[in-house]
């Protein structure tokens, strides 16, 4: 898949979809020549033409005027020699310069993909699944090298790239940017997708044009955050769910984040990748190197859609790790919403009790039964059950459930500390904290400084002790606060640029040691809903509790956006009461159950309130969903009506062998006279014929001329389920 033809200076990198080109130029300049639908046949003579611009300076020892990196298209730039735009790398060397000069040394192509020390990282399942390109530049001052990584799976429409830098110089240098990939497309008019929002609207789809100038889209908060994910696409004006081309680019990484957008007059458009050089310093020592996370680009040449089934299947496939990796996920009953802190055991087995006949199974208990925790002021970081809450304690209590054939989960916040709590009084000086500085609470929590080792092992020995006590089948680990006063006083003055990047290397260290020693739990991430919904997280966790936001309304639009790159067996989705605890919207139970359907199903109310209409709804809703998940959580994922356009939104799963599909439509909001609806479907065979409720309709039928939705859906938050079988 990967070549280097040494007569025209090229690398390709190419599979059945997609190619990526790269060249030497004179000097050993690296540049990036192409990346996109796969050219079979490429000649290596297209260049990027050189013209003499005022005001680029040339490129040092050009023999003429017509070189400048001011406007080359360049593989990995750096500030200094004439190229204005933003750059890739940014390190300040010992003499107080930060002008670097890497040039083209060697390359080196390896069969597989390396793990990356320390970090989430895509893997292969069998080494011959991808190749990777490692080319190796230096400069020749400084001493330093910088290696750039390249993998390419059979396949796929996506290159994973990510860089290093060695100090093979005798002093410390430090590095205050080192992108993950910067990308430079001659000549185009690009739009930018890309998801922000905050707590209980994560992952807004915001589309805009891209104009001359900067734009940075990042994340300061230490961590990846509702605000802004640490996924953007390029896409053209033209390009839809189903047609155009696509760029995606996705940050395997939980922290800060930064993406610079930058077009300039001549058109041409940069994009960087990688973590956030706000604040970032890292020191780095002679024979020591750095290695950034990694990003995986995807390439579509036809649409969204396409651009998001890439993702999703890189992600099932070659990111989540473990027992639960492509396993049908357990439907739950989680108890936040329905207790809060207010619960006992005869509350808890109650509301099992009512699960357990609903055919729900598994039991989560979120906060509230450790220290003294009866509200959200304290205890955290005091990992041991609340005495006399739980009348039969925990291991009873977790007996019980599977006494009733359910398993049971249970809710951590392992990184927080409260200020009211044993752990704090005994070591105030664990948090997050600037020596002689106020600091900053939020929801009345510090976070623990996980940067340290004896931090880490502390928490890690708390868990874990609960852990080996009782029997738990899946931990949900949550995370409440961001992060302020970053500083470690464990480090040196010099080193504090590091903290929030040594934070994530801690925690990655914990999730992986604590992951792989009980391999059995599920475990799902959760930030206050959807606040660290990145890719680096589903490396060790294969869920994540997709928002606080349980309206079915709102779940549309943020299901929708968290789709364009993340799976739907990585997204939890739950039923809750109405009128909803987020919004106060009233909605069917039907449309509750279609949207949380449309994920990793549970339910999270009060299954005691229930009335005995509603319970045989849950039951008929459960055991329609345990008959159908390994289509809704696996299948290949279709959107075909955008919340953010209208009022209809409608997606859709198809089987791997596309014998089977489940679509699910929803109108938010009712109108007198409506227009007909027909939905045009997607993924199915042209030539078969399915069953649709009590009619036979052909597959190229159902695409092209597409069905009615039923034209008397009465009321707001109307919605309809079609489910589709070959026959
Ligand atoms: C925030 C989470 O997103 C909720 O689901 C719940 O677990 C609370 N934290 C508990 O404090």
């Amino acid at each position: 898949m990967i070549t280097y033809n040494e007569q025209t200076q090229t690398f390709h990198l190419k599979n059945n979809k997609i190619s990526y080109i790269l060249g030497i130029e004179e000097n050993n300049y690296l540049t990036h020549l192409y990346f996109g639908k796969k050219i079979n046949h490429y000649s290596g003579n297209y260049r990027y033409p050189r013209t003499d611009r005022s005001f680029s300076p040339n490129a040092p020892n050009a023999v003429d005027r017509l070189l400048s990196l001011d406007t080359l298209p360049l593989e990995f730039p750096g500030y200094g020699y004439g190229d204005f735009r933003e750059p890739a790398h940014n390190i300040k060397l010992a003499n107080g310069s930060r002008i670097n000069d890497f040039r083209y040394e060697s390359y080196e192509i390896q069969q597989g993909k390396p793990q990356l020390s320390g970090l989430p990282a895509l893997y292969t399942n069998e080494e011959s699944e991808a190749e990777t390109l490692i080319i190796q530049l230096k400069d020749d001052v400084s001493g330093l090298k910088l290696r750039l990584l390249y993998s390419i799976y059979q396949n796929q429409s996506a290159i994973i790239r990510s860089s290093q830098i060695v100090n093979e110089s005798q002093d410390v240098v430090e590095i205050n940017r080192l992108a993950s990939q910067s990308t430079d497309f001659p000549n185009r008019e690009f739009e930018l997708i890309h998801l922000n929002g905050t707590w209980a609207r994560e992952r807004q789809l915001t589309r805009e044009k891209v104009h001359t100038g900067i734009k940075v889209l990042d994340s300061k908060r230490g961590s990846s955050s509702h605000q802004q994910n640490p996924f953007v696409a390029l896409v053209e004006s033209t390009t839809t769910e189903f047609q155009g081309e696509a760029y995606g680019f996705n940050l395997v990484y939980s922290g800060n984040h930064e993406t610079v957008i930058q077009k300039d007059p001549f058109n041409q458009t940069r994009i960087i990748s990688g973590i956030n050089s706000f604040n970032f310093g890292w020191q780095l020592q002679p024979n020591e190197s750095f290695q950034t996370p990694e990003v995986v680009m995807v390439y579509s040449q036809s649409g969204l859609n396409d651009l998001s089934q890439t993702y999703h299947h890189l992600f099932n496939h070659h990111l989540v790790r473990g027992k639960y990796r492509l396993q049908e996920r357990p439907t739950l009953i989680n108890n936040w919403e329905a207790t809060y802190f207010d619960f006992n055991e005869e509350k808890i087995m109650s509301i099992v009790n009512e699960a357990s006949e609903l055919g729900i199974e598994m039991f989560v208990l979120d906060d509230g039964w450790f220290g003294n925790r009866e509200d959200d002021f304290t205890s955290l970081g005091d990992w041991f059950e609340t005495e006399g809450k739980l009348a039969c304690g925990l291991v009873e209590l977790a007996n019980q459930i599977h006494d009733k054939g359910m398993k049971f989960g249970i809710w951590f916040e392992p990184e927080m500390v409260s200020e009211n709590s044993e752990l704090f009084r005994a070591h105030p000086d664990w948090a997050l904290a600037v020596p002689n500085r106020e600091k900053s609470l939020s929801r009345s929590q510090y976070v623990l400084d996980f940067s340290r080792a004896d931090v880490r092992e502390n928490i890690y020995q708390q868990m874990t002790a609960i852990f080996d006590r009782i029997p738990i089948d899946y931990v949900k680990w949550d995370m409440n606060r961001n992060m302020t006063e970053v500083y470690s006083i464990l480090l040196d003055p010099t080193m504090q640029g590091e903290v929030a990047h040594r934070y994530m290397l801690g925690l990655y260290e914990f999730l992986e040691k604590l992951t792989n020693a009980y391999p059995n739990i599920l475990f799902e991430s959760c930030s206050g809903g959807g606040g660290r919904f990145d890719a680096g997280f589903l490396y060790y966790m294969p869920q994540t509790w997709t928002s606080d936001n349980t309206d079915a309304v709102a779940r549309l639009k943020i299901q929708y956006g968290t789709s364009l790159t993340y799976p739907i067996s990585s997204m939890g989705a739950h039923v809750s009461a109405v009128p909803n605890h987020q919004t106060g919207r009233n909605t069917s139970l039907e449309i509750r159950s279609n949207a949380a359907m449309s994920g990793v199903f549970g339910y999270e109310l009060d299954l005691t309130q229930l009335t005995s209409n509603e319970k045989t709804e849950i039951k008929e809703q459960v055991a329609f969903y345990k008959k159908h998940r390994q289509l809704l959580q696996f299948g290949t994922f279709y959107r075909l009506e955008s919340p953010f356009e209208g009022n209809d939104t409608a997606w859709m799963f198809v089987s791997e062998d596309q014998s089977e599909a489940m679509v699910f439509y929803f109108r938010v909001l009712a109108e007198a006279s409506h227009p007909l609806v027909t939905l045009k479907l997607a993924g199915l065979l042209e030539d078969a014929t399915y069953q649709l409720n009590d009619i036979a309709v052909s597959g190229d039928e159902l695409m092209n001329l597409g069905f009615y939705i039923d034209s008397e859906l009465h009321g707001d938050y109307a919605t309809q389920r079609f489910y589709l079988r070959k026959i």
